[in-house]
């Protein structure tokens, strides 16, 4: 039997871990800047608490929900972090004293889907969530964070898909006028947006399907389906925008899968991505903190997938933005067996002074350690052989430019300090 990982997940290996650090990296240092503070919540959630925020008729909640059936109740691999986010927000009082909160979260999130490029059971979040607040200036406050975020791991090129779905009563009016403008024209529909006409008709506007696309692209549901508010809210959302200098572009088609989006919807767009092409996304959701028990707070916030923030990353030049593999500062190397413990004592003086080293540990020759040194890309090659011992000395070999000293024990520390500046 040969193990493999399973369907819809993947192993990061060698220097794509570093770029993964990297981009973690350079996440919290912006979420820092901008006054956001991390979070971290279970991987499973109570079922129901996904049911109710993302919708019994969403996608996700229909199909994709990977549930963990306990004795006393259904729990689900969280598909998403603004549901967690606001539990916990709500179960710790996490507003108490400041009205308004700002946080950040990074971590795996899980999703049945039917996997393929940039689509994975199992994928990365980077997300944050700014409670209690129904200023314009928050919407595109979190648009310019995206954009500082997405210029700190190096990714050019994407677009920011900008639309309003309204309020509650605004997206009711809208299903209404979507419902019976494509009622006589279901057959020209796929087959998903048929069901979608009784269960989800929102998700029709944003269908793939080219004769979908075209018999919406000739409806004219943008009649004024927008509240004055909401009308006036996506103006100066738009406005602030601009004055900030951030391009987007209005896209009335644009609705998210999710239940609790209201006003303010986007999308990050890269042409990189292949059919799946968001980087990331979000919203308002003003509704869903009082949804969930709490009080009337308006919300928003946005989810940027890591695995497409690579595949985005790689489908640019690579060169511009190498990515070293981790090294080390010094491999030590013993010529005999014997003088492994004279090693280790090398090895823990040298790591006690928060210099990275190694030594191996498999008894091999004097050219295979060498040649391993090389392999872990090490710096420095310290090396203790019959004449070093005898004398308490050690000699150091710079891998750079292949320069070999000999030097009395106590300068160890010093000589690598200075050979490592
Ligand atoms: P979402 O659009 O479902 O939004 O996910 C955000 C991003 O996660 C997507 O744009 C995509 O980059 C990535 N993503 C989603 N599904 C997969 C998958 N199966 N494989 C790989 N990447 C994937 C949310 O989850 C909302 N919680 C965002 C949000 C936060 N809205 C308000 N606050």
């Amino acid at each position: 039997m040969v193990y493999k990982a399973p369907r819809g997940t993947s192993d990061i290996l060698g220097t794509e871990v570093c770029l993964w650090n990297k981009i973690f990296q350079t996440s919290r240092e912006i979420f820092k800047l901008f006054g956001f503070t991390e979070i971290i919540t279970p991987i499973f959630e109570d079922s129901r608490l996904f049911i109710r925020s993302l919708g019994d008729t969403s996608e996700i909640v229909t199909k994709q929900m990977l549930n963990i059936q306990t004795k006393e109740k259904s729990l689900t691999l969280r598909p998403e972090g603004t549901a967690s986010i606001i539990r916990a927000y709500l179960e710790h009082h996490l507003d108490k004293g400041r009205g308004f909160t700002k946080l950040f979260y990074i971590g795996p999130m899980f999703r049945g889907e039917r996997p393929q490029k940039g689509r994975l059971r199992q994928f990365n979040h980077i997300g944050a969530e700014a409670i209690g607040s129904y200023s314009p200036a928050l919407d595109a406050e979190m648009l310019v964070l995206i954009t500082r975020l997405l210029e700190g791991f190096g990714i050019s090129g994407y677009e920011i898909n900008l639309n309003s779905v309204g309020c509650q009563k605004d997206k009711e009016k809208l299903k209404g006028i979507l419902k019976k403008e494509l009622e006589n024209k279901k057959s020209g529909l796929c087959e998903d947006c048929r069901s979608r006409l009784k269960k989800n008709v929102l998700r029709i506007l944003d269908c793939k399907n080219e004769a979908c696309r075209d018999l919406v692209q000739n409806l004219d549901f943008q009649l004024q389906f927008r509240c004055s508010s909401c009308s006036s809210h996506f103006e100066q959302v738009k406005e602030h925008l601009s004055r900030q200098d951030i391009k987007f572009k209005e896209l009335p088609y644009l609705v998210r899968g999710l239940d609790y989006y209201t006003g303010t919807v986007f999308e990050i767009n890269h042409a990189g991505l292949g059919s799946q092409d968001a980087l990331g996304a979000g919203g308002r959701y003003d509704n869903l903190v009082k949804e969930l028990g709490g009080p009337d707070l308006g919300a928003v916030g946005f989810a940027l997938g890591v695995e497409r923030l690579i595949i985005a990353l790689e489908s640019q030049a690579r060169d511009t933005h190498p990515v070293k593999q981790d090294t080390i500062d010094v491999f030590v190397v013993v010529t005999k067996d014997e003088f492994l413990s004279e090693g280790l004592l090398t090895l823990a003086k040298l790591r006690n002074n928060k210099i990275c080293a190694d030594i191996d540990y498999t008894n091999r020759s004097l050219k295979a350690q060498m040649r391993r040194a090389n392999n872990e890309n090490a710096h420095i090659v310290a090396i203790l052989g019959e004449d070093e011992v005898k004398a308490d000395k050690v000699s150091l070999k710079d891998m750079q430019t292949g320069k070999q000293e000999t030097y009395p024990s106590e300068q160890l520390i010093d000589k690598v300090k200075e050979l490592l500046k």
